[in-house]
């Protein structure tokens, strides 16, 4: 199939790439590298020994997205093409509404238009709110405490409506809880332009010496250390669900939703332990106050899609850590220059 991946270039959506072609799908990127680097493009290519259509187009340029739906024959769409930072949605509400929630609406309206019925959307388990229940089922109550939160919800529920009006359409929703790790290669990763909002790349910064210690946020919640749970999902494993969601499209019509967790939690110091026992380097970290909107507990109940996708995510906390610091140590400097190169790599077995 012609997959267009809105996004493709971004730490998910390159991930995702990789399994898409690994399964024999052919890929249209589209992204316009407002949060990626275009070295993800001659990674991608390395890795896959592929050529790759990439567009550098803003989505939101409607004249221009429009023109790769008449120039591209294309049979499903993943969108993952957004704005994702919490803090920054707080601050500028007004470019999260649209960069997230308006576009996503042309989006569907190009697809409508050019009769592109199938589509799997990157949605968050940030949708829940502070959970009622651990773990957290797809039914559970949805409430939103940000306007990121807020922009996911809202476009659940546009493609829930949306749905409901016309029934050629097959969408799958899928809810991440908190993708970390990296490609096996070492040769793609998470690389955030500022300072990290992530646990895991900010451990990763502190094991190569760019920042000088972790701030953990709170250690004082009801957990079995008082450090925050969260269910860490292996990017892998997270990409390998959505060839799983893609290839469900074409049976079901309508609107699906589904976690994308591994259905266990674990704590900040549990992934702070793990991290050192694989890299063998001390991590050392501050305890600062707990951040707003923080919840104690979170990780999801994974059934619905093992049933209903046949899809379980597979690797461990310690594959997550291993992959997350063989990428940073390869890249140092992410993906810009200076970096060791191909050829050059270094791998936590020669350590
Ligand atoms: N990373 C997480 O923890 C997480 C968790 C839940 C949901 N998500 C969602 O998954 C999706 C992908 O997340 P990610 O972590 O890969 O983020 P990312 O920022 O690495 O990737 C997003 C990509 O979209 C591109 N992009 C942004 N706006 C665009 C636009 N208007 N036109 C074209 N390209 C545009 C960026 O350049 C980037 O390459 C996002 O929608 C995010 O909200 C991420």
């Amino acid at each position: 199939m012609n997959i267009l991946v809105t996004g493709g270039a971004g730490y998910i959506g390159s991930h995702i790439c990789i399994e898409l072609i690994q399964t024999g799908h052919e890929i249209i990127i589209v992204d316009n590298f407002s949060n990626s680097d275009m070295e993800v493009i001659n990674r991608l290519e390395a890795i896959t020994k592929k050529k790759i259509i990439f567009l550098p187009i803003d989505i939101c340029n409607q004249e221009e997205f429009e023109k790769v739906f008449q120039n591209y024959s294309i049979d499903s769409v993943i969108h993952l093409a957004g704005s994702k930072s919490v803090l920054e949605s707080l601050n500028d509400p007004i470019k999260y509404y649209l960069q997230n929630l308006v576009c996503t609406i042309q989006l569907v309206s190009l697809m409508n238009k050019y009769k592109v019925h199938q589509l799997v959307f990157s949605s968050s388990a940030t949708v829940y709110g502070t959970p009622e229940q651990c773990p957290i089922p797809e039914t559970a109550t949805l409430k939103t405490e940000n306007p990121y939160g807020t922009t996911k919800l809202a476009v659940e529920k546009f493609l829930y409506e949306f749905a409901q009006s016309n029934h050629s359409f097959s969408i799958v929703l899928l809810r991440y809880f908190n993708p970390i790790g990296a490609h096996e290669s070492g040769m793609i990763g998470e690389d955030p332009f500022t300072i990290p909002n992530n646990l895991m790349p900010y451990i990763t910064q502190v094991a190569t010496g760019k920042l000088p210690f972790l701030d953990i946020y709170g250690n004082d919640y009801s957990t079995l250390d008082g450090t925050g749970i969260r269910d860490y999902i292996h990017v892998v494993d997270l990409a390998k669900g959505h060839v799983k969601a893609l290839e469900s499209l074409k049976e079901k019509y309508g609107w699906r939703v589904f976690n994308l967790g591994t259905g266990e939690g674990y704590s900040v110091l549990q992934v702070v332990k793990t991290f050192e026992y694989v890299s063998g380097i001390p991590i050392p970290y501050l305890i600062s106050d707990r951040r707003k909107g923080d919840v104690a507990i979170s990780y999801a109940d994974a059934t619905k899609a093992k049933q209903q996708l046949n899809w379980a995510a597979e690797k461990t906390l310690e594959d997550m850590c291993r992959d997350a610091w063989r990428w940073q140590r390869n890249n140092p400097n992410g993906y810009k220059v200076g970096n060791i190169r191909e050829g050059q790599l270094v791998y936590l077995t020669d350590l």
